[in-house]
């Protein structure tokens, strides 16, 4: 629970250090991620950095984006921002783009510009469509709902990386857009974007690369004389690209990038109302206000790190992802999903009984806090160079974590491992979104019910319960 009661204003104002050590307390319950505990969600680089980007954000704290001639210093870090990461895509001479809020902001917006552009060069109206890997990150399936367009999913190689004939054989006369991930979420596997450009430009069909993840790694891998299959515009096919700052960028969050080869396909992502009563309005993305501060700290983490930087960065992250991946790898039991191109991956079980979600819960157990993923069931794992300093824990802990659930494999049926299991195998998937949107409601109740169970993950055993009384236990438990 976050309130045992609706919560009131204070009638005055409180004393300011009253105020901060009250929401430090509450940050007291956050999970660790400046130890490197955490696999996602913060990509922490060091306090110094951290401070130096607070300053940058301090220093633009209220400025607002949405008027850029009233502050053309922001007008400045956006076009610099967007400018350095087109020349790192090779995006050339005309190649344009928008700082937006993050990596879903940007997802969502190549939707509708396609979208839009699609409709602009038809008469009459139809249905639109967009094909995605299976893997594609949610934020592509969110876009689907909130644009009106049709996902249509293509299934995944034995690899992980998107099946480019399923591919094709899906395009048809309402496909507005083709994706492919640099890299993926789940899998952290780039797709064939080369395979997929080809079909692109033979459909005259535009070709978005979501490289929220790898956009700021990619390029400094292959600096670093690392093997990176072309994903940017290097690819005649490619029309835009994703990629966030507040990632691998190492920015304050708040600050992501969407690239398009030209103006030619960004017009379409703009809004403009020329018949509003507050006057003529127009914007470039998604919202209205926005925030100086995390353009002001993307513009300042670039230029903080430089080319040199970034390429250091990508060469402790690698070689932290080999070290994990090896350590893995030799744990007997354990394998990896696919093989990574990059810093993300999971890893489930090679032997049957072994439960993967039980070893997760071993983990949580010892202080990780443990991502999971399903279709294929696996944990998660996100590098960051803090990474460094707790690999030989956290090898150590998995192993230990291994031979717990080796020595007890009714772990499987208890606890995280139950729930996460049931779910992932449910066959009638309405009723878990039906049990997560009363979730949902829960959590965003006036009194804020944290619908937690005492670990990290973010379903309640009350939905589980549910599931256990109406489905009983599953097979595999
Ligand atoms: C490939 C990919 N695209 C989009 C996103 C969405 O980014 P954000 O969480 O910043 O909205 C993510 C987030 O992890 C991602 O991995």
């Amino acid at each position: 629970m976050i309130n045992t009661r609706m919560k009131t204003m204070p009638e005055t104002g409180l004393e300011h250090a009253e105020i901060l050590a009250q929401m430090k307390q509450y940050g007291g319950e956050d999970v660790n991620y400046q130890d490197s505990r955490t696999w996602s969600l913060v990509y922490h680089l060091d306090e110094k950095h951290t401070d130096f980007l607070k300053q940058a954000y301090g220093l633009y704290f209220s400025e607002n984006a949405l008027n850029p001639m009233a502050f053309k210093s922001l007008k400045r870090f956006e076009t610099d921002v967007i400018n350095m990461t087109a020349s790192m895509f090779h995006g050339g001479k005309k190649a344009v783009g928008t700082l937006t809020s993050g990596g879903t902001e940007s997802c969502l917006l190549p939707v509708l510009t396609y979208r839009d552009l699609a409709k602009s060069k038809r008469k009459l109206p139809f249905r639109p469509e967009m094909i995605v890997p299976q893997s594609a990150h949610v934020a592509w399936s969110k876009a689907a709902k909130y644009f009106g367009v049709k996902i249509r999913y293509a299934p995944l190689k034995s690899d992980f990386s998107v099946d480019v004939e399923a591919v094709r054989k899906l395009i048809n006369r309402r496909t507005i857009l083709l994706m492919g991930s640099a890299p993926s979420y789940p899998h952290g596997v780039i797709d064939p974007i080369g395979e997929l450009s080809n079909v692109a430009q033979q459909h005259n069909i535009p070709l978005h690369v979501d490289a929220c993840l790898g956009g700021f790694l990619l390029p400094f891998i292959e600096k670093n004389g690392g093997t990176v299959p072309p994903f940017d515009f290097r690819l005649a096919g490619v029309t835009s690209i994703s990629a966030d700052v507040h990632k691998y960028g190492f920015a304050a969050k708040g600050a992501s990038t969407v690239i398009y080869r030209s103006m030619k396909y960004m017009q379409h992502q703009f809004f403009i109302d020329e018949d509003w009563p507050g006057g003529v309005f127009a914007s470039p993305a998604l919202l209205g206000t926005r925030p100086g501060g995390s353009f002001a700290a993307a513009w300042a983490a670039i230029h903080a790190l430089g080319v040199k930087g970034y390429c250091e960065n990508a060469r402790q992250i690698m070689k932290v992802t080999d070290q994990l991946q090896s350590g893995i790898k030799a744990i007997e039991g354990l394998k990896i999903l696919g093989k990574p191109d990059m810093s993300v991956f999971a890893f489930n079980c090679s032997e049957e009984n072994l439960n993967i979600f039980a070893i997760g819960d071993q983990m949580d157990a010892l202080g990780w806090h443990i991502d999971r993923v399903q279709r294929p069931e696996g944990l998660h794992i996100m590098v960051t160079p803090g990474h460094a300093k707790i690999v030989s824990q956290y090898l150590s802990d998995l192993k230990t974590s291994v031979e717990t659930v080796r020595s007890k494999p009714e772990l499987g049926a208890k606890g995280n491992a139950a729930m996460y299991g049931m779910i992932a195998k449910m066959p009638f998937r309405g009723i878990i979104k039906k049990e997560v949107l009363k979730m949902m409601k829960a959590l965003y109740s006036p009194t804020g019910d944290m619908p937690m169970d005492g670990g990290n993950n973010p379903l309640s055993v009350r939905v589980m319960s549910k599931f256990m009384q109406r489905f009983g236990r599953s097979k595999n438990n």
